[in-house]
């Protein structure tokens, strides 16, 4: 075990990374587009709530319990518990979990970079027709788009996490915010912007009903990147001095703004650029939204500010999504990279090399199931539909495992680290946390209701996804 743990250099530097792992493709595109279908305003403030009253407490559990133990998932889950064995398993799951999540992250990063490359390269007319996207993901410059998404990924964890992923964070971040809202500077001022912004925002209560609400819970959940070891690996990079509650309070705010600015930024867009458009007919999925409809979108904008406007504008958008999913991905792979570390006691570069390569076959695998090759296309069927290699990891590590892993935690901090543990690792650090009404309530909430709803989602997504059966069907 080595010395000195690697530390964040600054309260800053921390907040910037941790707000980069959880802003991501979720919040770009799959927020603006869910909310507007599912009640606009409505949701949005239901989206909130869940974000502050159900995840924050997640994540201050998650934090704190990386910092006490000063370890990976695993480690802290063993130390902790005194190396009960049932307490293992949850260690387990939170570094399998995020090692799965990142094969088939990559593998969308990896389609990203390379709409990136290509919108850039003059080719957004190419990119808007319908099947590309189909042709773009059976082709082998994935497997070059992979390398060089790899190298990047490579050369910021090399750097360690004062050198590598709090500088990539001070970098990324900023240019992310400044290049949102100049797209919604940009969008907003636009003919007809403002119909997106109103079928984006006017709340309809009649639209949320039990499955609506379930789908926000996960997403809010999903979005601030909990339930994947990584707010336990990056509080186990923070000092003891570090207030945790108020950074937490930080990060979750971002992820929620960044949420809401880019529905001003999507929804407008769709409206302006393309006014014939049925906004009900909009997928719910990021990935068929990003790589699908966007192009086209985008080029639209041709009409008004010339080919190279447009492919200048989706070259930005592209960039920003990129940003956004490098910053995610880099959090999620140093999870089992210091895991590896830390359990083995190896160099951050072998374990690097070591889980890069394992890494890389698993996306590989991930890559060739879009029809390059039908054993891992047709890999399995369940509740009716056949799996691909890639929809068995979304679907079990990504749907099913990430709330299991919140309820995990929360029954672990409340009812085996147990809560003055829990509470006077919050208190140091933040001396107005101690006695807060806010502590009351996470105390509170992290021991009964959180670990309720959760076990319900978990199970709910169990009965629909393999059994094809809900628990809220209408
Ligand atoms: N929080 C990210 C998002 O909203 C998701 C994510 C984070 C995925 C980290 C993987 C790793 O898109």
């Amino acid at each position: 075990m080595s010395a000195s743990r690697e530390e964040f250099g600054s309260r800053l530097g921390f907040i910037l990374a941790a707000a980069g792992s959880a802003v991501g493709i979720g919040n770009l595109v799959g927020f603006p587009v869910g909310a507007a279908k599912n009640g606009g305003g409505a949701f949005l403030l239901m989206y909130a709530l869940f974000v502050f009253l159900i995840c924050l407490p997640v994540m201050l559990a998650e934090m704190s319990v990386g910092r006490h133990a000063g370890k990976d998932p695993l480690g802290a889950y063993t130390k902790l518990s005194g190396g009960a064995w049932q307490w293992k398993i949850a260690g387990w799951l939170s570094i399998i979990t995020p090692f799965m999540i990142a094969v088939f992250y990559l593998v969308i990063t990896v389609w990203i970079f390379g709409y990136l490359v290509e919108s850039t390269l003059g080719n957004l007319d190419e990119l808007a027709n319908p099947e590309t996207f189909g042709t773009f993901i059976q082709g082998q410059s994935v497997f070059y788009y992979m390398v060089a998404v790899l190298a990047i990924v490579y050369l910021i964890l090399q750097g360690g996490v004062k050198d590598g992923i709090e500088k990539a964070a001070k970098l990324l971040m900023p240019s992310l915010f400044v290049m949102l809202l100049v797209l919604v500077g940009f969008v907003l001022t636009r003919d007809n912007a403002l119909a997106g912004v109103e079928y984006y925002l006017v709340p309809d209560f009649s639209k949320i009903d039990a499955s609506v609400v379930n789908g926000a819970l996960s997403q809010a959940f999903f979005s601030l990147s909990l339930g994947m070891g990584i707010m336990i690996t990056y509080g186990s990079y923070i000092n003891k001095r570090a207030d945790i509650p108020g950074s937490a309070k930080l990060v979750a705010l971002t992820d929620t703004l960044v949420a809401f600015v880019a529905g001003l930024m999507i929804l407008p867009a769709i409206f302006s650029f393309n006014p014939n458009i049925d906004p009900s007919e909009l997928s719910e999925s990021s990935i068929s939204m990003i790589f699908s409809f966007l192009p086209k979108i985008f080029l639209a904008l041709q009409a008004s500010l010339g080919y190279f406007g447009a492919s200048a504008v989706a070259s930005v958008f592209f960039l920003l999504v990129f940003f956004a999913a490098i910053t995610s991905i880099v959090s999620i792979f140093e999870v089992p990279v210091a895991a590896l570390m830390d359990e083995k006691g190896v160099s951050r570069k072998s374990a690097l090399g070591l889980l890069g390569l394992l890494l890389v076959v698993f996306a590989v695998c991930c890559a060739l199931s879009f029809g390059m090759v039908s054993f891992f296309t047709e890999f399995t069927s369940y509740a009716g539909a056949t799996k691909s290699f890639f929809d068995i990891v979304y679907d079990v590590f990504y749907d099913t495992i990430l709330p299991l892993n919140g309820l995990l935690i929360c029954l672990f901090v409340i009812y085996r680290w147990k809560k003055h543990n829990f509470n006077a690792e919050l208190d140091q650090g933040a001396p107005k946390y101690k006695g807060s009404l806010f502590e009351r309530y996470v105390d509170i909430s992290v021991g009964t209701f959180i670990p309720v709803i959760l076990a319900v989602i978990f199970v709910n997504t169990v009965a629909v996804k393999y059994f094809g059966v809900s628990l809220f069907a209408s």
